[in-house]
């Protein structure tokens, strides 16, 4: 035999599966796909990509290196990379009416680190929403590079409305003279007024960026105004609404493009993850649909009964209501903290996030309340009156957070729901 037949039956022999190389990790990933499938998903940033975006993920282009851009890579062979980068650029801008798109952020907190590196100098002045109002911690939290980086000043919400003031954001904004006002967040239910802000911005000589990390799939799908064309750079993760693979994006106007492109790489990051790449162009492909559209609308449909049925069984609702795809419960009158409540609904079936609400006086490892949403449980295909009936399964857990029995039930009632609505992307298994 040759040298070079043994290398080509060792190339063709069948490469043992993930189950026999690695039985362990192989178990982890059945058990998670059982838990994604078997319980209501509430955690409003999170969602279930299609199949298509996870075969997209799955492929090959993980093994490429592509430092660069399309067309100016620090590597070779990279002619089909290109072409995936570029789907997935041209996607974006038409998708948003953007001018420019960075799709190589691993997160959207790179995605917002790359902004500033690319938009700031070390110590300049950033305006960013108070975290307990619902701010991220890449938008100046004391423990994140952000704050250590750049002297970040926040805006909040009025205590009475639980709603931004943008009168005293233009008031803090006079006060700090940011170069940079940040608008989002992860845990406001109400929609943003951009053109409001570009207003203040535009008072203090400051830019505007909006993080979209949240509402991206709803401005995609036109139920939430869109930050373009009042901001002029915009950054979102792309697995939250937008359910594509768990990554960042970046837009912005023309003027900023090579900076933010600089701030990515080489400023923050090396090389791209192409296979993310590809499953954020199919996830691209996927938002721009009539279908997406209708998605989005039943989105915030849901969580306006999800809402209402919460306020019918007596919980308080930060701001009142929602006007996007989450609420934020606030459980302190049921004499619980966040970590209680949000423990009590897990052990029912229902998986839900801790989180402070405006002017907690908790910290934010217990928060004074709850954050649900209803993207993930929405992609299952649920309505309104899924919605009516989850609500009143919350309220009846959370009235009895240590009852055992109303635990049981509740989980059976969960997943029986679920059965009657399985999970997109989550192969039916029969084993
Ligand atoms: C408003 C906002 N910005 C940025 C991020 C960070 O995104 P990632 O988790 O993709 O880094 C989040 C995550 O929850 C967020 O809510």
């Amino acid at each position: 035999m040759t040298a070079s037949s043994t290398s080509t039956n060792r190339a063709s022999r069948p490469q043992p599966s993930l189950a026999q190389v690695d039985p362990e990790v192989f178990a982890a990933i059945r058990h998670e796909e059982q838990r994604q499938s078997s319980v209501l998903e509430m955690i409003p940033s999170e969602n279930y990509a299609s199949r298509a975006v996870i075969e997209a993920v799955g492929s090959v282009l993980t093994n490429k290196y592509a430092e660069g851009y399309a067309g100016a890579r620090y590597y070779h062979g990279n002619e089909f990379i290109d072409e995936v980068e570029r789907l997935a650029i041209d996607r974006a801008k038409a998708l948003f009416g953007a001018e420019h798109a960075n799709v190589q952020p691993h997160s959207g907190a790179q995605a917002n680190m790359a902004v500033y590196l690319g938009l700031l100098q070390p110590g300049d002045r950033v305006l960013g929403m108070q975290l307990d109002a619902g701010g991220h911690l890449t938008h100046g939290s004391p423990v994140n590079a952000s704050a250590k980086l750049y002297r970040f000043a926040a805006y909040g919400v009025d205590r009475e409305t639980e709603v931004i003031d943008y009168d005293a954001m233009l008031e803090t904004a006079r006060q700090h003279e940011p170069k940079v006002i940040v608008v989002g967040a992860t845990a406001y239910p109400r929609q943003f007024d951009f053109e409001r802000a570009r207003q203040v911005a535009d008072a203090v000589g400051s830019l505007l960026m909006a993080d979209m990390a949240h509402i991206a799939g709803l401005v995609a799908g036109g139920v939430h105004p869109s930050p373009v064309g009042h901001a002029q750079v915009i950054t979102t993760s792309t697995h939250k609404t937008l359910r594509g693979p768990r990554g960042g994006m970046i837009l912005c106007d023309r003027p900023f493009a090579r900076r933010v492109d600089r701030g990515v790489f080489p400023g923050t990051q090396g090389g791209p993850l192409m296979h993310v790449i590809a499953g954020k162009a199919v996830m691209l492909h996927e938002a721009a649909t009539e279908e997406f559209r209708q998605h989005a609308r039943q989105i915030v449909a849901n969580a306006k009964a999800l809402a209402e049925a919460l306020l019918s069984a007596g919980l308080r609702l930060v701001s009142g209501g929602t006007e996007t795809h989450l609420v934020l419960v606030d459980v302190r009158g049921l004499g619980l903290s966040g970590q209680e409540a949000a423990d009590a609904l897990e052990r029912a079936g229902v998986v839900v996030n801790k989180n402070t609400i405006p002017y907690d006086p908790l910290p934010p490892t217990q928060g004074s309340g709850v954050r649900m949403g209803t993207p993930a449980i929405t992609s299952r295909g649920m309505g309104e009156a899924e919605m009516r009936r989850v609500g009143e399964m919350i309220g009846r857990v959370l009235r009895a957070p240590s009852d055992a029995k109303v635990a049981e039930r509740t989980r059976a009632e969960v997943r029986a729901l679920c059965e009657a609505f399985p999970a997109p992307g989550i192969p039916e298994r029969g084993d």
